[in-house]
């Protein structure tokens, strides 16, 4: 019988108090998560009471499906509680600030998990709170998501160094975090955006700093299929993030030659896997053909959030 584990066994500790944005985070941080949930998703019985007693808070102004189910099942699945704090209407700091938010929050709470638009409001809570704050996604990060999408990766190929990752669409949140963590674990990036939807150039010289340190080649194009060249995986996003829903008939004519289809996959590597962060708007950035493909592996990465989020609760949230 596998015995259950209550504490980490070794005295490793992630060198941050929260996860605000990935560029926080060492490689030796990223490397302790994936190992952690790499157990957790192995052998999820031993860690049925290691965050017993622990109550997180979670934050919502936009909408969600994985990122809330994954961190509220693995909260309870860890022994704790989540508590689910809708802020679609009014957003945060709106009824009260955001540091008194964080600082009743602190009192009943072992830690918070926020997605907001304004990336600033996460970095307020961060500051004012005492108890370990998670970004779960703002309008200029997506760390969770990029971290899982890496122990996916790594999964699949049975390393990290030498990948090539393209992606194809939005110079969004998805893309800046992805970007950022490639550049921190060695891996290539080919980004490809149409004129006026790059990556924000301050996060592309953080990860440009990264990628000095270990070798990382990022590259930029506006041609999709120069970007897919002998890639390993090709990912997408959607053309009109949370919040952008009003330009989405503009972006939908913008975009249209960014969409992945069978065709551009087949400029990927023969072993190529197609990645979406998901939710998946069908028809438009990603084909019924190539989401629905064998080489999809979108659902391996919305399980991993899961194990990777348990890791990440765990690693801040155990004393
Ligand atoms: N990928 C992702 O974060 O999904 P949700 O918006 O459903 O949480
Ligand atoms: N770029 C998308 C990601 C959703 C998980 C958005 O922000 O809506």
């Amino acid at each position: 019988m596998t015995p259950v584990l209550t504490v980490i066994e070794t005295q490793e500790r992630l060198s941050v108090q929260d996860l605000v944005a990935e560029r926080d985070l060492t490689r030796g941080d990223i490397e302790l998560i994936f190992r952690l949930a790499e157990r957790m998703k192995s052998s999820p019985g031993s860690f049925a009471r290691a965050l017993a007693g622990k109550q997180l808070a979670m934050i919502f102004e936009k909408p969600s499906l994985r990122t809330r189910v994954a961190f509220e099942v693995g909260m309870t699945s860890l022994g704790g509680h989540a508590v689910y704090l809708d802020h679609t209407k009014p957003r945060l700091g709106e009824r009260e600030s955001i540091k008194d938010v964080a600082k009743n929050l602190d009192r009943w709470v072992h830690g918070i998990v926020a997605r907001t638009f304004s990336h600033s409001s996460v970095i307020e809570l961060a500051e004012y709170a005492s108890i370990p704050v998670i970004n779960a996604l703002t309008d200029l990060l997506h760390p969770c998501q990029a971290l899982a999408d890496f122990f996916t990766l790594e999964e699949k190929f049975g390393r990290l160094r030498g990948l090539e990752v393209a992606f194809v669409g939005d110079g969004n949140n998805v893309c800046h975090s992805l970007t950022v963590v490639a550049a921190k674990l060695g891996v290539s990036m080919r980004v490809a955006t149409p004129a006026g939807f790059d990556p924000k150039p301050e996060i592309v010289a953080e990860a440009e700093a990264c990628a000095r340190d270990t070798g990382a080649r990022l590259q930029f194009f506006r041609d999709p299929a120069e970007a897919v060249a002998g890639a390993h995986a090709v990912y997408t996003d959607v053309w009109a993030s949370m919040g952008q829903e009003y330009a989405a008939h503009l972006r939908a004519q913008v975009f249209a030659p960014y969409r992945v289809t069978e065709e551009l996959m087949s400029d990927a590597a023969p072993d190529a896997v197609f990645m979406h962060c998901l939710p998946a708007h069908r028809g438009q950035e990603v084909t019924d053909a190539v989401i629905d493909s064998p080489r999809s592996i979108v659902y391996d990465q919305a399980e991993n959030r899961l194990h990777v989020q348990k890791a990440l609760l765990m690693l801040l949230l155990q004393n």
